[in-house]
Parts: C-alpha cells; sequence; structure tokens
C-alpha cells in the first residue's frame, strides 16, 4: 500500500486520469489534481472530497513548479504528450521528484530519452515514459520472455483487442503523430526506427491468440510505442507490433466513440490479450497476458510504477522504460488482480 503520500496527476480529469485518480487512492495514496481547465478539476474534485485540486498549464512554468510543491511524484496523463512531456518533466527535475507518463506516442516516448537521459541521470530523477497498456505492459513481457536470455533476433507483440472506442486524447495524439510523420509509415527493424514512404493498406496476417479470441486477422507493421520501449534496454534488432484488424477499424472509423462503462470500476466491455513472441536462434518463447480495458489498465501498471519508484524498488535511475528500471515478472505478479498471464512456454520455432 501507499504510505499516504502526494502523487500528483497532470491531467487528472481525463479519462485516464481518473481511473489513475482512483487507483491511487485505492493503493493508499493522495492524489493531487493537476490540470489547465480549473472548471473540469473542481468537477472532478467535487467527486473526490478532501482531495486538493490546482490549475496548472505547459505554457507557464512557475504554475507548473507551484502545482507539484509538495507532491512526491508526477503523472502524467495530458495527451498529446508531444506538448506535454518536455514541459511536466522539465518541472519534475525542478522539483527533483519521479516522473511517469503514459504517452503512447512514439516520437514523443523518443524525444523523452533523447532530451532527458542525461539530465535525469544527473539528477537522479526516474523518468518513465509510456508507463500504460502500449508502450509499458508490452515491454514488460518482452522483458519477461527474455528471462535469461542477453540477446534476441526478434520480438512480435501481437495486440488482440476485441473492440476499441477510443478517448479524444487518443485521437488527438493520433493526429499528432501522423503530422510528425508526414505520411511516412514507421517500424523497427534492423536494430533502428527506420521511417518509409509506401502505398496502400498495411499488410495483414492471420494471429493465432488464446482462446477466447481465438485466429484473428492483425494489421503488421501497426507500429505502437513498444518499438521504443523494448530496444531502449534489450538488443532485439526486430521488434514488431500486430493489432487486430477489428480494432484498428474501430479506431479509424469517422464515427468513432468514446469507450462507455459496464462495470462499477468505470470499465468498458473491451477484452484485450497481448500475445508476445521472442526468438533467439531456434528457440521462441511467449508469454500471453489478457484483461479488460486497456485505458483502466493503465491506471495500475502507472501508479505500481510509482510506488516501486517511492519504495526503491528500481534497478535504475534517469529514464528507462518499465522492462529496465522494473524487476518485469515481479511487477506483473504484483498486477495479478488486473491482468492474467500465461507462464512462459519455451518452444521450437
Ligand atoms: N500508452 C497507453 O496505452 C495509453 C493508455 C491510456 C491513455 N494514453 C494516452 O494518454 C492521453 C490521454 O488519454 P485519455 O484517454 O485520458 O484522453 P482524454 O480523456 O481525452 O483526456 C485528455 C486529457 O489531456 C489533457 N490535455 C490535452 N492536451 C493538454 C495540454 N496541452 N495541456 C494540459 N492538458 C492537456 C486534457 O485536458 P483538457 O480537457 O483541458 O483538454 C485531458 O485532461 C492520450 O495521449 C492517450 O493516447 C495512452
Amino acid at each position: 500500500m501507499g504510505s499516504g503520500q502526494t502523487v500528483a496527476v497532470f491531467g487528472a480529469y481525463g479519462h485516464t486520469g481518473r481511473f489513475v485518480v482512483t487507483e491511487l487512492r485505492d493503493r493508499g495514496f493522495v492524489p493531487l489534481l493537476l490540470g489547465r481547465d480549473a472548471g473540469k478539476l473542481q468537477a472532478l474534485a467535487a467527486s473526490h472530497p478532501g482531495l486538493e485540486h490546482r490549475v496548472a498549464s505547459v505554457g507557464d512554468p512557475g504554475s507548473l513548479d507551484q502545482a507539484l510543491n509538495g507532491a512526491a511524484a508526477v503523472i502524467n496523463c495530458a495527451g498529446p504528450f508531444a506538448s506535454t512531456a518536455a514541459p511536466v518533466i522539465e518541472a519534475a527535475l525542478r522539483a527533483g521528484v519521479p516522473y511517469v507518463d503514459v504517452a503512447a506516442e512514439i516520437e514523443a516516448n523518443l524525444d523523452t530519452f533523447t532530451h532527458f537521459t542525461d539530465r535525469a541521470q544527473t539528477a537522479g530523477v526516474a523518468v518513465v515514459p509510456a508507463m500504460a497498456f502500449f508502450g509499458g505492459l508490452g515491454d514488460l513481457l518482452v522483458t519477461t520472455a527474455m528471462g535469461d536470455w542477453a540477446a534476441a533476433d526478434e520480438a512480435h507483440v501481437a495486440y488482440g483487442l476485441s473492440s476499441w472506442h477510443p478517448t479524444g486524447g487518443t485521437l488527438a495524439s493520433g493526429a499528432v503523430s501522423r503530422e510528425r510523420r508526414d505520411g511516412r509509415r514507421v517500424r523497427y527493424t534492423s536494430g533502428r526506427l527506420e521511417y518509409y514512404v509506401a502505398e496502400g493498406d498495411l499488410p495483414t496476417l492471420e494471429w493465432d491468440f488464446r482462446a477466447p479470441m481465438g485466429r484473428r486477422t492483425v494489421l503488421g507493421e501497426f507500429t505502437m510505442a513498444d518499438v521504443v520501449t523494448i530496444p531502449s534496454h534489450l538488443p532485439i534488432p526486430e521488434v514488431r507490433t500486430y493489432m487486430t484488424t477489428d480494432a484498428a477499424t474501430d479506431l479509424a472509423a469517422p464515427d468513432a466513440s468514446a469507450p462507455t462503462a459496464v462495470d462499477e470500476l468505470g470499465r468498458s466491455a473491451q477484452a484485450f490479450t497481448v500475445d508476445v513472441i521472442v526468438r533467439s536462434g531456434d528457440t521462441q518463447r511467449r508469454v500471453v497476458a489478457s484483461g479488460q480495458d486497456i485505458y483502466a489498465i493503465s491506471a495500475p501498471l502507472a501508479v505500481e510504477a510509482v510506488h516501486r519508484i517511492l519504495g526503491g524498488q528500481t534497478g535504475t535511475s534517469g529514464v528507462a522504460s518499465a522492462g529496465e528500471i522494473f524487476d518485469a515478472p515481479e511487477f506483473l505478479r504484483a498486477l495479478s488482480a488486473h491482468i492474467s498471464l500465461e507462464p512462459c512456454h519455451e518452444s521450437e520455432s
């Protein structure tokens, strides 16, 4: 359990931010509600009597400094992160407190590694980008599957989503990423991130997910934040991510609707399976995780990260992805109430 420490949540009234606030409370932390809109903050605070809220804007560093005053850590849930990550990390470094975000934007996550690795290391401050469903969970699973392997030839992360009702933040972040790519696609191959131009649709293939998802058509080269987090610490030259075509179609629909709650925890009916395969020579290892609602699950991931950082259960400092800074198998075991995990299975490939 948390020790009553105050953890600031920037973007607290967003869809993901709300899950994070509730999870922090459930874990014994005291959430400090931060955001740029006073009215939305007040409305959220009204549903959490006793919690403090402070208005802060990424364009006003002084407001961020005041907002973080007294906080032991900050979780940034305000995306697009192309706009918010750097100013909030700067404020965390000034305050000397750890920073965790849920960014799924490849370029924003890369920027965090590029611009803050040295400074965060020097300051001895943990900065963990993509500590969420995309980026964080895949990295924890690949790191777990690697086990005693120091390197592998390939890592494959296949996302089986039963549906995908995206939030406004997801759509805005996707739009920002597309703009930054200027019509190019991106993939991680031959040990580097490659931007390339291609005509037509993304390639498809059949993927055998575990039951009940079963055999599904997935989009190949549906490249997610795992291509930043995994290679940031594991020597794997080919990192591929896949997405069930049905979910990708939901996401791209012009009339895509936001997730709606179906249970008392506020989760949507969306089921997920993340199927990870790493291959070294003729041997492959497979780890499968499943659960409900990719937004909701991001909260226990981010809060467990803060819990471990504040408790000193970290393997490194500075900017690091989940798989590097935490003991990945132990971290996943700690989330057993939220994520069902199949034990690692090794076979000939
Ligand atoms: N990696 C993952 O698996 C994962 C999981 C969940 C979420 N995410 C990411 O997290 C972000 C938020 O998602 P969401 O589902 O919570 O979306 P959301 O419900 O639309 O909320 C977005 C939040 O970000 C705030 N925000 C946006 N731009 C801002 C800025 N420039 N300054 C301050 N606040 C800003 C919004 O505040 P206003 O209402 O004032 O605009 C709102 O609080 C998205 O980028 C999403 O992709 C990633």
